[in-house]
């Protein structure tokens, strides 16, 4: 008889979506598996305002495919600028879910982002006022920060400090990479949750460097040694609520990601589920995905779990290696390992 497992349907607390054909390309990926994920605002130029939001949310909702059940939970990029009246009514009104913080120059389309944090306490304040949560990606951009350390030197200098100013700030760490970052969540249980995303789940920085530079596996932050992998493989499968899913699947053409200075960013959507379910049978903690995938989540953000579900079937799974996008090819991530579970 075939071996099937059944969770409440998955939500990816972490994605990016582009915009135009890219985003009509890549967004069946996610919608197929996904109900509800939260929307990077790091387009060019970024979503800012609520307008901004608003108008991005309408064409998302557009090009979700017939059949499909979708809803994009909308976030506004955070800059000096930003508006705390602006951002509270986009909130009352529903219409965003958490506002993102990137410090400048840390990642792709980040330009805009805070330089002087000082600049945003009144954002911040009105945040954990309202009861908003923060998305930061957490990592230091000074250049005297070996990049291996930025993650951790982001929790020592700027997360830690902000977080004592701001004590009902409801903060997510973002996409999380070291064991220094696990244990800085499970230290702390009050307004604090963290996104790990798949691949980091998978790969440690050989994969990338080690027997010839491999770009596809190069994202933001980078991954680090096979010790702090470890670290978050053993959080993720805990079923401790503050972990869950932000698959980070950031979308670029193999023409952007192969050059002298590629893009960051592993483009996971398509087979996420499948090599979710294959990291936690080989861990032992099968019964683990659904919190991971499917509860925890919701239960930081306050959203209910979502009544449909997603059966996995025991039967080995195959994907292409590309996704074909009128901008060019997008290369699907590699797990390098057999996928015995279906989504
Ligand atoms: C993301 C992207 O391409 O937008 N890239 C990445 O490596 N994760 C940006 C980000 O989340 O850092
Ligand atoms: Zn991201």
């Amino acid at each position: 008889m075939t071996q099937t497992h059944t969770i409440a349907r998955p939500d990816d607390w972490h994605l990016h979506l582009r915009d135009g054909d890219m985003l009509r390309a890549v967004l069946p990926a996610t919608s197929q598996h996904f109900a509800r994920a939260i929307i990077m605002p790091n387009l060019v130029p970024p979503v800012v305002t609520a307008a901004d939001a608003r108008a991005y949310r309408d064409r998302i909702m557009a090009a979700v495919p017939a059949g499909h059940d979708f809803t994009p939970l909308m976030t506004l990029y955070l800059t000096e600028d930003t508006d705390p009246a602006d951002m509270a009514a986009a909130h009352a009104e529903g219409l965003i879910s958490a506002v993102k913080l990137y410090p400048a120059g840390a990642t792709t389309n980040s330009a805009s982002g805070v330089s002087n944090f000082d600049n945003v306490a009144p954002v911040l304040e009105k945040m954990a006022e309202i009861g908003l949560p923060l998305c930061t990606h957490g990592e230091v951009t000074d250049a005297d920060v070996d990049i291996f350390d930025r993650e951790a030197v982001f929790i020592d200098r700027i997360l830690d400090p902000i977080r004592r100013k701001h004590p009902d700030l409801r903060v997510v760490m973002e996409h999380i990479t070291t064991a220094n970052a696990v244990d800085y969540v499970k230290a702390n249980d009050k307004n604090l949750g963290a996104t790990i995303t798949t691949h980091h789940l998978v790969i440690n920085r050989n994969h990338i460097l080690a027997g010839g530079i491999k770009p596809h596996y190069y994202c933001l932050p980078v991954a680090k040694r096979e010790e702090h992998r470890l670290a978050l493989r053993a959080a993720a499968t805990s079923g401790d609520a503050r972990f869950f899913l932000g698959t980070d699947s950031a979308p670029h053409t193999d023409e952007n990601k192969l050059l002298p200075c590629g893009c960051a960013g592993c483009f996971t959507a398509p087979n996420t589920m499948s090599i979710l379910a294959e990291v936690f049978e080989q861990d032992g903690a099968l019964d683990q995905l659904e919190a991971f995938t499917s509860r925890n989540g919701p239960a930081f953000y306050g959203l209910p779990v979502n009544t449909e579900t997603l059966t996995l079937v025991r039967e080995e799974a195959t994907y292409p290696a590309h996704l074909d996008t009128p901008e060019g090819p997008v290369t699907i991530f590699d797990p390098q390992m057999t996928l015995n579970w279906t989504a």
